[in-house]
């Protein structure tokens, strides 16, 4: 029997790269899952043929994290449909470079409208009926950028992944005594269109050479690595963590200087 047998899990941005690989991860664990996508509409359906494949269930749900109508839209289908929600692993993000010299007023707006009031407006509509059921499960991706790693060019960016682990801890407070752990995980370079999508390969290589040098274990992340820590969060193997930010980046040597 799977981890998450009979459980619905809601995976956003479950399309591409991290959130894909957790909804073929959660899939493969019995649960029904809920691959939502804002623009690759085929891209979900792949994902969904390829957990159908495999013997899981599935579905593809089109939502757009930046506003509210929408991801409420999302989340009365699901409940239509399953009665219930007990994963929500709040994914979907974006990540436009800038630092405090060069940004553009509509890139951080939209990193704040996806990637903090997607959280909010995605954990307010699902949180009443985990209340309700006395049992939830909350995943947030927040970055090692939010934790202080000092990767150039990411500062706006940075400051919502932080927004992000403050909220895992908020929420985790407040839904605690209905039976509802919320955590997050900072991941550090994953090799997914985020990091390699809109740079030229000599960039892209760049990168990846760079974080392969800052991480004790000498390489960069696949989607993988995060899922199978969204597994253990999403799982009763952590029925006893709350509130919890997860590193999961390879060790990297940045962190250092204040780790003690
Ligand atoms: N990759 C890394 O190195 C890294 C490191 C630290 C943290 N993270 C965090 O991990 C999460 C996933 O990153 P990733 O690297 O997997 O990104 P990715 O490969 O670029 O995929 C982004 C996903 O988010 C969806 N999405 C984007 N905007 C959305 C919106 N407004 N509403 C709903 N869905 C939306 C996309 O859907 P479509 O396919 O429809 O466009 C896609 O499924 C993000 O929160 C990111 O900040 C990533």
């Amino acid at each position: 029997m799977g981890k998450l047998e009979g459980r619905v899990a809601i995976v956003t941005g479950g399309s591409r790269g991290i959130g894909q690989a957790i909804a073929l991860t959660f899939a493969k664990e019995g649960a029904d899952v809920i691959v939502n996508y804002v623009k690759q509409k085929r891209q979900a359906e792949k994902v969904v043929e390829q957990i159908q494949t495999n013997g899981g269930t599935a579905s593809a749900l089109q939502a757009d994290m930046a506003d509210r109508k929408s991801v409420e839209h999302m989340v009365s289908i699901v409940l239509d449909q399953f009665g219930k929600v007990d994963i929500l692993v709040n994914n979907a993000g974006i990540l436009l470079h800038s630092d405090v010299l060069s940004f553009a007023d509509e890139d951080v707006e939209m990193m704040w409208s996806i990637n903090v009031k997607g959280v909010l407006y995605c954990t307010r509509a699902v949180a009443p009926h985990m209340i309700r059921n006395k049992y939830g499960k909350i995943i947030n991706l927040s970055s090692i950028a939010g934790l202080g790693t000092a990767a150039a060019a990411t500062t706006p960016y940075a400051a919502t992944k932080a927004a992000v682990a403050v909220l895992t801890k908020r929420f985790a407070l407040e839904l605690g005594s209905y039976g509802i752990n919320v955590n997050a995980i900072a991941p550090g370079l994953i090799k997914t269109d985020l990091i390699l999508k809109g740079v030229s390969p000599d960039v892209a290589e760049g990168i990846i050479k760079y974080c392969e040098k800052a991480s004790m274990l000498r390489r960069v992340g696949e989607p993988q690595d995060v899922a199978n820590a969204a597994l253990f969060l999403a799982s009763d193997d952590s029925s006893f963590m709350t509130g919890q930010v997860i590193t999961v980046d390879g060790g990297r040597m940045d962190f250092l200087s204040h780790s003690l």
